[in-house]
């Protein structure tokens, strides 16, 4: 018996449930050793002394052994300085997300995938011919100004607006076709309402009878698909170089419903977007037929469509990347 009993005590490994099991098996009120101990007594006389030392003896070795297990157990933990439970749940890892601004991008993308646009993409560092020139902004122009701009030669730009990718994808594609051209864009420009770097989507569609009745109905579905079906919008005669008519769109306030308040400035109307017929004469720099093709193109910008879909008052808040701001999308 003590040899199975020092052998279970060193193989718990200093467990303490079960070292406290082996105590009271072996040398508990009822335990084994207890057990023997009671059968000294109908034992014949001479032999009852030697039974008894030998138990005593057995006994005092496994309270030796049995003390210091769970001895060098308690050291094991406490050399830790801990006591680790399992039962705790775990510390989650964070995990991150896209941003808001690319969220946007992706939800606009998606809507237009739905009508038949393909998403292509441009170079950001740009050609003075592709930013102005093909698109029938002069020289002169005052969006070329220094002021605007950023040049990095005489006919190197950041592109200012989305619009060069119109012109590289009329240069590789023959009509039909339509698509939608997301990406950033550059303007030597910051204050509240202005960042050097936003974004815009491009979207162009050509054809042989496209009209402008065309572009009323996808930009029509587009609202409706981002802001909510019963949002109202409308078309503003406006002017761009490189379409004709041009129009830009309004949307009903989405702070206000229409109402009048300080987001829209009493008007009850957002613009959130510049479009129109795109000019004959960006077709001919394309060498397209302006009497046989002809199409509609937009602009708009992503940090302007994302603060009035999220209720955000603040541009530069996509910029700073506080962690506080973006865990809410
Ligand atoms: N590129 C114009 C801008 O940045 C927007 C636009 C695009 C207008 C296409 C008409 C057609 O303001």
């Amino acid at each position: 018996m003590l040899e199975t009993a020092s052998r279970l005590i060193s193989g718990a490994g200093g467990d303490m449930k079960t070292l406290d099991q082996l105590r009271v098996r072996y040398l508990g009120r009822k335990g084994e050793l207890a057990a023997l101990f009671k059968g000294l007594a109908s034992l014949p006389e001479e032999e009852r002394r030697g039974a008894g030392k030998a138990l005593n003896e057995a006994k005092d070795e496994l309270e030796r052994l049995w003390s210091a297990a769970v001895e060098s157990a308690r050291e094991k933990v406490q050399g830790r300085g801990e006591i680790f439970d399992v039962t705790i749940p775990g510390r989650r890892p964070l995990r991150g997300h896209l941003h808001p601004i690319t969220q946007t991008a992706m939800e606009i993308g998606r809507i237009f995938g739905g009508l038949g646009f393909e998403t292509v993409e441009g170079p950001e560092i740009e050609l003075d011919y592709y930013n102005f020139e093909a698109l029938n902004i002069p020289r002169d122009h005052p969006a070329r100004d220094m002021q605007d701009t950023f040049y990095i030669t005489d006919d190197v730009v950041l592109r200012t607006h989305t619009s060069p990718i119109q012109v590289r994808v009329m240069e590789k594609r023959r009509p039909p076709f339509r698509i939608i051209a997301p990406g950033r864009t550059y303007r030597c420009d910051s204050d509240v309402t202005h960042t050097p770097m936003f974004h815009q989507v491009e979207g162009l569609m050509v054809g042989e009878s496209i009209s402008f009745g065309d572009l009323k109905g996808i930009l029509t579905v587009f609202v409706h698909q981002m802001f909510g079906p019963h949002v109202g919008l409308r078309f503003r005669p406006s002017f761009f170089p490189f379409t004709e008519p041009s129009a830009e769109v309004d949307i009903q306030c989405v702070m206000c419903r229409g109402a009048g308040c300080r987001v829209c400035s009493q008007t009850g109307w957002l613009e959130i977007l510049g479009s129109g017929m795109v000019d004959p004469e960006v077709f001919r720099m394309v060498g397209y037929d302006p009497e046989t093709v002809t199409g509609f193109a937009f602009g708009m910008g992503i940090e302007r469509i994302a603060m009035l879909r999220y209720g955000i008052d603040d541009l530069r808040l996509f910029f700073e990347n506080d962690l506080r701001f973006l865990r809410q999308f």
